[in-house]
């Protein structure tokens, strides 16, 4: 018998706050232009003063619990994906969990940056295949708008915050690509990368948050590659091609590198979800944010084959292989 987690609900949330590009351009040498054919983003959400990654994450985790008619009660498994917390620790995960009324089954964070999604749905997956979990609830959930230099336009123009979360369940398989579930990841890291995107801060070193620092151009270039060949790895270990793949659900940094990946991968954009003009980049958040809005759009329906895929700060990047 083959275990799949099968994916019972999503759902998502965003902060009320809109800013549109040209609010940057009173206090930045940029203009809506330039933001929007660079990187095809037009506005995103950023949270309120007080607002915290956890109640974003809450937030996307109830309309998930909603949208999958399960109850908080009956999850046995929280992971968060984010590198944003409330607090250097506890977890965000088990903020989350008490916040939606759970006492019981366990919680943690994954740390991966905008590949921290990836990461959260793989071993939400490693958990419920070893029979660790039967019900997980894998959220994704930043607050970027706190570690943005806001002098800095190279970056503080490309970011958002927000939350998404996915509700999966145990469920029997046949072990082909025909079952719904997780069919496939992969994962990778190279740690030569770091000063390519980082934070220049932390505990052991400045015991401050920092702020965001990105060589964008030559992350660009690393990411068209690297996203097009772990896709192709993801569809191999799965045994589809990209002819079987109903929906790409890629990370959303930029419009350019999301074209670029699927003319590699041979699919035409009206197989890509796309919402990086809505929200920006908002890391570990954008995939389940994503998914979220591609299905409440009609895009994402039940028995599509879904390609995810992401990469952020490490660098670390990944693919799943999923039918919804
Ligand atoms: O989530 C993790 C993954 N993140 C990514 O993968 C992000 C990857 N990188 C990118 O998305 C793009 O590299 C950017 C959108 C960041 C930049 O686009 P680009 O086409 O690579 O531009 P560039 O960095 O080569 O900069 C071109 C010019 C520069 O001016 P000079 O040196 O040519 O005079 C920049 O200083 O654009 C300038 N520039 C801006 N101009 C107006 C940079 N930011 C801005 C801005 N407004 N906001």
């Amino acid at each position: 018998m083959t275990v799949r987690a099968v994916i019972k609900g999503v759902g998502h949330y965003l902060p009320e706050r809109v800013v549109p590009n040209a609010e940057f351009e009173a206090t930045l040498d940029t203009t809506d232009e330039w933001i929007r054919t660079r990187s095809g983003i037009e506005r995103r959400h950023f949270a309120a003063e007080g607002e915290t990654t956890s109640q974003m994450g809450a937030h996307a985790a109830r309309a998930a619990l909603k949208d999958a008619g399960i109850d908080a009660s009956d999850i046995d498994m929280v992971v968060v994906a984010t590198s944003t917390p409330d607090l250097t620790f506890p977890s965000v995960a088990t903020m989350i969990q008490k916040d939606l009324g759970m006492t019981k089954g366990f919680a943690f964070d994954v740390q991966a940056v905008c590949a921290g999604f990836i990461y959260a749905l793989s071993n939400a997956n490693a958990q419920i295949v070893s029979g660790q979990a039967k019900r997980v609830l894998v959220i994704g959930a930043e607050t970027f708008s706190r570690i943005m230099d806001w002098t800095d336009r190279s970056t503080c123009v490309l970011f958002g915050d927000g939350a998404g979360a996915l509700v999966l369940e145990a469920a029997e398989g046949t072990g082909t690509s025909e079952d719904r579930g997780i069919l496939s990841v992969d994962l990778n890291s190279d740690g030569t990368y770091r000063d390519m995107l980082y934070v220049d801060g932390g505990v052991s070193t400045t015991g401050t948050a920092g702020k965001l620092r990105m060589q964008g151009n030559p992350l660009f270039r690393q990411a068209v590659s690297k996203l097009a060949s772990t896709a192709e790895t993801a569809m191999e270990k799965a045994n589809i091609t990209s002819a079987d793949i109903d929906w790409v659900v890629p990370h959303q940094a930029n419009i350019r590198i999301i074209e670029g990946t699927a003319k590699k991968l041979g699919l035409s954009m009206d197989k890509v979800v796309v919402t990086v003009q809505d929200h920006g980049n908002t890391s570990a958040a954008s995939i389940p944010l994503a998914m979220s809005v591609g299905k409440a759009r009609g895009q994402i329906k039940q028995g599509d084959i879904c390609v995810a895929e992401a990469i952020g700060g490490g660098l670390a990047w990944g693919a799943v292989v999923l039918r919804w």
